[in-house]
């Protein structure tokens, strides 16, 4: 047994714990030892927090040891719990699928904003979700907004098995399917309000640093394709183009360096209107939005 999972304390076996992530790199140590322990104690990481500056005693056992050791190996946090927080909702995760980030929340707010607009006026609003990955956009979507008829759509099929756990748990009426964006949902040409996607966009030459991408986030899910990693991002543009009724936002998330390349696709094809560059939480420019042509 570790010196962690011997400490006294719940507050020794933290500190012995957020250590050993500190010392491995883990960029936020004390967070993740206490997300850890609550997983293992199965609690809220706040009551973990709380029983910590108490004094309690408790016993983590060999588990928590293991969850530590696996976690200085720099496995993501998401995959030891199982679990990645998306706009509020508990989504199932883990090796296979994309782990949501937050600033796909900004993304997924945009395709919400204008799916309540559509509902408001009396209508359902139809909601496209191209690479859907464990379906964290779609399944937002669908719980924000209740008239929404949601579909989705992704590749891989490790993927796919994620997202159907998500859509069962979350919000059964999504229609799930697998299969490539490029070809997906002919049933529903010129008829959505909304398409919006996160799709692969890291260029070639742009190998992520943290090892919890670089190793764990499937291939798939990260490169874009072509010289410029946007391959996969223009094929979504093309679908979009094809689903859209006229009027309907396109909503695309993109890499800090991409939004002049995709500003320029769309304003170019003369198939668009209000082509506009967005920004995330951070300032940083991530996505961008654009209005189907009559
Ligand atoms: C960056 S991940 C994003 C997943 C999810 N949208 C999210 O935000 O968490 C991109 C996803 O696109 C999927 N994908 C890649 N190429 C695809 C294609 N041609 N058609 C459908 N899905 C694709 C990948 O398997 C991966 O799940």
């Amino acid at each position: 047994m570790s010196a962690a999972a011997r400490a006294r304390t719940l507050s020794d076996a933290l500190r012995v714990a957020a250590q050993r992530l500190a010392d491995a790199g883990v960029p936020s140590p004390r967070h993740d030892a206490e997300a850890l322990a609550a997983h293992v104690l199965r609690r809220p990481r706040s009551e973990v927090v709380v029983a910590a500056l108490r004094g309690d005693a408790v016993a983590l056992g060999d588990m928590f040891d293991h969850l530590v050791e696996e976690r200085s190996r720099r496995v993501p946090l998401q995959h030891l719990t199982g679990v990645a927080t998306f706009r509020g909702l508990e989504l199932a995760v883990g090796p296979g699928v994309f782990v949501p980030r937050p600033e796909t929340e900004v993304v997924a707010q945009a395709a919400i904003d204008e799916a309540a607009l559509v509902v408001a006026d009396g209508r359902s609003a139809v909601v496209v979700d191209l690479c859907t990955g464990s379906g964290a956009i779609a399944v937002a979507v669908a719980c924000e907004v209740p008239f929404a008829e949601v579909h989705a759509v992704e590749l891989s099929e490790h993927a796919v098995a994620w997202a159907a756990r998500n859509v069962t748990t979350h919000a059964r009426g999504i229609d799930l399917r697998a299969g490539d964006a490029a070809t997906a949902f002919p049933d529903l040409d010129g008829l959505a309000d909304v398409v919006v996607s996160n799709p692969p966009y890291v260029p070639p030459g742009s190998v992520p640093v943290d090892p919890e991408v670089r190793d764990h986030d499937p291939e798939i899910a990260l490169y874009g394709l072509g010289p410029d990693g946007l391959q996969v991002p223009r094929l979504v543009v093309a679908t979009a183009e094809r689903l859209l009724a006229p009027g309907g936002l396109l909503v695309v998330e993109h890499a800090e360096v991409q939004q002049p390349g995709l500003r320029a696709l769309l304003t170019s094809s003369g198939r668009w209107d209000d082509v506009d560059g967005q920004l995330d939480l951070t300032g940083r420019p991530r996505y961008v939005t654009a209005r189907r042509r009559s």
